[in-house]
């Protein structure tokens, strides 16, 4: 039977790209098994999408931490560890992380941001590919290092702009995009040797 890796997901939201590997972790095949899905907000729809799929799920509520950002990542990283977890999957995790963390998880800590890096770091990432003039957009898993979406490329799915794009429709074929290549990134880091993600005819995923 294949190793599944105990991994964490870290989310501030919605989740939805934390559904997407669960999806995956679901499948015997994949090499991954989400150990804990954490929050920093208690009210995350997310949590109970994870609830429901019987996760584990804990919120570490930042607020309960006033501005001290370290000992808010301190509980963070006491519950990781306590769920034994070996790699941690950011995934619209809204806060910034402190060089505690990073420094802690480096190499074992992932993200995905909605633009393909090094274009667009930050936020409203739709709005500025649409203003930019560009005609391709996308997202991309990196590892995470003390620089907010600077570290390594892991993997990248490009779409295409197309001329009556809003950034609501922009953004929608991106995150499907996201769903995608989430779980394809991780695979490639816990499986390198494994062959690489097939690419479809309406983007390009590569990882
Ligand atoms: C995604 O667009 C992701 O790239 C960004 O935050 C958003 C999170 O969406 N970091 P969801 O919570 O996974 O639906």
């Amino acid at each position: 039977m294949i190793h599944k890796t105990p991994i964490a997901i870290l989310i501030s939201g919605r989740g939805s790209n934390m559904r997407a590997l669960i999806e995956s972790c679901a499948r015997p095949d994949y090499p991954a098994r989400i150990a804990l899905v954490l929050s920093n907000n208690p009210d995350a729809p997310g949590l109970a999408v994870a609830r429901a799929a019987g996760l584990a799920t804990q919120a570490i509520d930042h607020r309960d931490y006033r501005r001290d950002r370290a000992a808010h990542e301190r509980a963070l990283d006491t519950a990781l560890r306590a769920a034994g977890v070996e790699y941690v999957c950011l995934a619209g995790y809204m806060r910034l992380l402190t060089p505690f963390l990073t420094t802690a998880w480096a190499g074992r800590m992932l993200n995905i941001h909605p633009s393909l890096l090094p274009a667009y770091p930050g936020l409203h990432t739709h709005e500025r590919a649409l203003e930019s003039g560009a005609r391709i957009h996308g997202c991309t898993v990196h590892w995470v290092t003390e620089g907010m979406d600077e570290g390594p490329i892991i993997g990248q799915a490009a779409v295409p702009i197309l001329a009556d794009d809003t950034p609501d429709v922009l953004g929608a074929r991106v995150l499907q995009q996201e769903h995608r290549l989430y779980p394809a990134a991780l695979h490639r880091v816990l499986v390198p040797d494994a062959a690489p993600a097939a690419t479809a005819s309406d983007c390009l995923l590569s990882v």
